[in-house]
């Protein structure tokens, strides 16, 4: 029998884009994934938008976009999904959408190396909330316990206390004990301004 537990970050996440999309606009929806690696939360994201909904997907490695690829395939999922081999920096070239998100660090099985940056980031941030919807939502998950994720966390989270609350209301939820701490958390921002 499994123990409960208390959700992870991604966990999370999953549970607000599921809700989030439960009750938003229903189907035409636009959701993106602006960091695939191997794919797992563009597969979640395929499944829960219609047939006439779409997923963009974003990597900057190819190994990641070709996992991530092979995943949808095994599943039936690819003609929903949009691969880019390309920086999210460039999602804003989807137009409007209604989730975006981001979950940071780096492509697990990977070279380690390979961390997103604080610059793309951000930049890519600023693309998310310039092109979502009203009711939309952004997630993030930071990893502030590997080399340079501190940094990124802290920029993520002075990034987000920035933005006019006039259109946005903004969540950070984090586990407060857990083995090899600092533990990931995660960011929510949610357009509900016009
Ligand atoms: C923690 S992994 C993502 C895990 C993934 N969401 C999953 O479900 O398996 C972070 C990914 O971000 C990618 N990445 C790094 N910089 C990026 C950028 N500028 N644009 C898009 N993806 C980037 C890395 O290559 C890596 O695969």
């Amino acid at each position: 029998m499994n123990r409960p537990r208390l959700p992870r970050a991604t966990d999370l996440a999953h549970a607000w884009v599921r809700e989030r999309l439960r009750s938003g606009p229903g189907s035409g929806l636009a959701v993106v994934d602006a960091t695939a690696g191997n794919g797992h939360d563009t597969l979640f994201l395929a499944r829960l938008v219609d047939p006439e909904g779409r997923v963009f997907a974003y990597d900057v490695q190819a190994e990641a976009i070709e996992t991530t690829r092979r995943r949808l395939e095994a599943a039936g999922l690819l003609e929903r999904v949009r691969l880019r081999l390309a920086s999210h920096e460039e999602l804003g070239e989807n137009g409007p959408v209604d989730v975006v998100m981001f979950n940071l660090g780096y492509f697990p099985g990977g070279d380690k190396k390979l961390i997103t940056q604080v610059g793309s980031t951000l930049r890519a941030l600023q693309a998310a909330v310039d092109g979502l919807n009203p009711g939309g939502l952004v997630t993030v998950v930071c990893y502030p316990a590997h080399p340079g994720g501190r940094e990124e966390a802290d920029a993520v989270l002075g990034w987000t206390r920035q933005l006019d609350p006039r259109r946005f209301r903004a969540m950070r939820c984090e586990t407060l004990l857990v083995q090899g701490e600092p533990a990931p958390f995660l960011v929510g921002i949610e357009r509900w301004g016009a």
